[in-house]
This record gives C-alpha cells, structure tokens and sequence, in this order.
C-alpha cells in the first residue's frame, strides 16, 4: 500500500491549524499510520531539503523549519502520494488554488503551511528519515469497506 510524508510546518502548528489541516485528509479516507510532533533539528531540516541545498533559499528555509515545532504525519492509501500532493496546492499560496490547504490558509512561499512528498522515491526516503520502523502502526480501519469498492 501506498505511503507518504507530510509534515505541517510551525507556521501551521502556530496558527493553530493543525487540527483542520489532519481533518482534511482523515475525511478524504486515507490512513494515519504515523504521527510524531517535534522541534526539528538543524541536521534533519538540511537533509530533509537537501535538494535544494544550492537554492538561494535554502538557509531562511532551515531556518523556518527548525524555528518552532512541526507535526510529522505518515499516510497510508492507493495513490495517497499525488493526491496529498493535490490537497495541499502549489507551492506559493498565492496561486494555489481555493480548496487546497495553502489556497485557503497561506499568503507567502516561505509560509505555506505544509511539506508533502512528491514522488514514490522521495515518499520513501523521507519516511525513513522521519520515522523509525516500529514508530509506524499498520492497522485496518473499519471504514474500508465503506470507502473501496
Ligand atoms: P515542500 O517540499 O515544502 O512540500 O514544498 P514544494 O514541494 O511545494 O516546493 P519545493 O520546490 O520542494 O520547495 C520547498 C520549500 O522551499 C520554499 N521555497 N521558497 N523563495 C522561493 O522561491 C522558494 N521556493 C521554494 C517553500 O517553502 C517550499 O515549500
Ligand atoms: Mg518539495
């Protein structure tokens, strides 16, 4: 079964929209099967983003993500990676559509609430970076038959 990585970043935990933002994806029907809440470290947030180690914006954007607490959310679902990616919106608030977690919430590129992986590789890379093994629960929701054909 599919998996991906999301993380709400401080500015989401700091507005208080945690709870709204993990709602969204409780009600789309997909699977919670790993959540921790932690202030991140320097080293993580570099390997984390480390793709974008040569960007102009790397520095304020470690900065950011180590500035204040995030919630690091694992979710389970057929094609759970694309579609988070389609509930959280563009990368820039401004131009992410209504509806979507930044579209609704965010103003500012540096500000936009929440990470998702984008793509099986990088789903799979950052769940081991984030999460140990045994820190992620497998379980069969009641809901399924009510949610799969
Ligand atoms: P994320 O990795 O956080 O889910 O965001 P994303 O895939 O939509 O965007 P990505 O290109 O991976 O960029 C990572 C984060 O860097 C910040 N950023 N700032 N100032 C800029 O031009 C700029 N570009 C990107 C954003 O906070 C973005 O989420
Ligand atoms: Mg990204």
């Amino acid at each position: 079964m599919e998996r991906t990585f999301l993380a709400i970043k401080p500015d989401g935990v700091q507005r208080g929209l945690v709870g709204e933002i993990i709602r969204r994806f409780e009600t789309k029907g997909f699977t919670l099967v790993g959540l921790k809440f932690l202030k991140v470290s320097r080293e993580l947030a570099e390997q984390h983003y480390g793709v974008h180690r040569e960007r102009p914006f790397f520095g304020s954007l470690v900065e950011f993500i180590t500035s204040s607490p995030v919630v690091a959310l694992v979710w389970e679902g057929d094609g759970v990676i694309a579609s988070a990616r389609k509930i959280i919106g563009a990368t820039n608030p401004l131009t992410a559509e209504p509806g979507t977690i930044r579209g609704d919430f965010g103003l500012n590129i540096g500000r936009n609430l929440i990470h998702g992986s984008d793509a099986p590789e990088t789903a799979q890379q950052e769940i081991a970076l984030w999460f140990k093994d045994e820190e992620l629960v497998s379980w069969q929701p009641h809901l399924t038959p009510w949610l799969h054909e």
